[in-house]
């Protein structure tokens, strides 16, 4: 069974000027110190990136994401922000997907698998993200959504691409509402998109994928969420905008 280091990333969507980052990042560098235990990303918006990019410095234990980007190269796409441009402000991560961007800008699993392709051409490492409504769960729904956009947003990677990818399993009832799914519930999902992954691109690969799970994740439920066995890591937004409260969630949710 392959080792998977936990991986926890803060997604400030669309929070956070330039000028606050320049104060917050610094914040959480100091906050978290030398720390190896897990993988740290943050994804503040594209205007806050440069000066992220400049506060991390260039050897920090914090990589940079961003929150989406455009699958063409470049060109007349009026408001978009391309593969290269993300890579040159030193980015690693870009999230894909996001349940928001799918709810308000009509993101498709298509759209996302291109883009994701596009990511990892681009040595841009996407964390593509899956999950339920609500009304899809209470609807009995929530296995065949979860699965149809596992295989929609991640078709054809090459294996070599597999070792650059990151899922999110978010379900929409748990952003930013207070509703955490239960450890229970999140690991029964994780553990669907693992085997969906096995299906679509073989054990060794699903061994190895991380599933970071996401909504509504807090320092005190970041311990025993992060514990079960096919959870690798979290996708945090509201409490990542307070260097106290993620510094909190990357320390417990690290914690054996
Ligand atoms: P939340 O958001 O932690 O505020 O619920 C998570 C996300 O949407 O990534």
């Amino acid at each position: 069974m392959a080792i998977r280091k936990k991986i926890i990333a803060g997604n400030w969507k669309m929070n956070k000027t330039s000028t606050e980052a320049k104060t917050l990042v610094p914040e959480i560098q100091e906050k978290l110190g030398k720390f190896d235990q897990a993988e740290v990303v943050i994804c503040p918006p594209f205007t806050a990136l440069q000066t992220a990019s400049e506060a991390l410095g260039t050897h920090s234990d914090i990589a940079l994401g961003a929150q989406n980007m455009h699958q063409a190269a470049s060109g007349a796409y009026t408001g978009e922000i391309s593969a290269a441009m993300l890579r040159d402000l030193f980015c690693r991560y870009v999230i894909l997907g996001h349940s928001e961007r799918r709810q308000y800008f009509g993101e498709t699993d298509a759209l996302v698998n291109e883009k994701a392709k596009v990511a990892l051409k681009a040595n841009l490492r996407p964390i593509v993200c899956v999950g339920e409504t609500l009304a899809e769960r209470e609807g009995g729904k929530m296995e065949e959504v979860v699965v149809s956009q596992t295989k929609g947003s991640c078709a054809g990677f090459s294996e070599e691409d597999w070792n650059n990818v990151v899922i999110a399993y978010e379900p929409v009832w748990a952003i930013g509402t207070g509703k955490t799914a239960t450890p229970a519930q999140a690991q029964e999902v994780h553990a669907l998109i693992r085997k969906t992954l096995g299906e679509i691109a073989g054990k060794a690969v699903a061994d190895k994928v991380r599933i970071q799970y996401g909504g509504s994740v807090k320092a005190d439920n970041a311990k025993e969420l992060l514990n079960q066995p096919d959870i690798d890591g979290a996708l945090v937004g509201g409490a990542s905008l307070d260097a106290a409260s993620f510094v909190a969630i990357i320390k417990n949710g690290s914690e054996k």
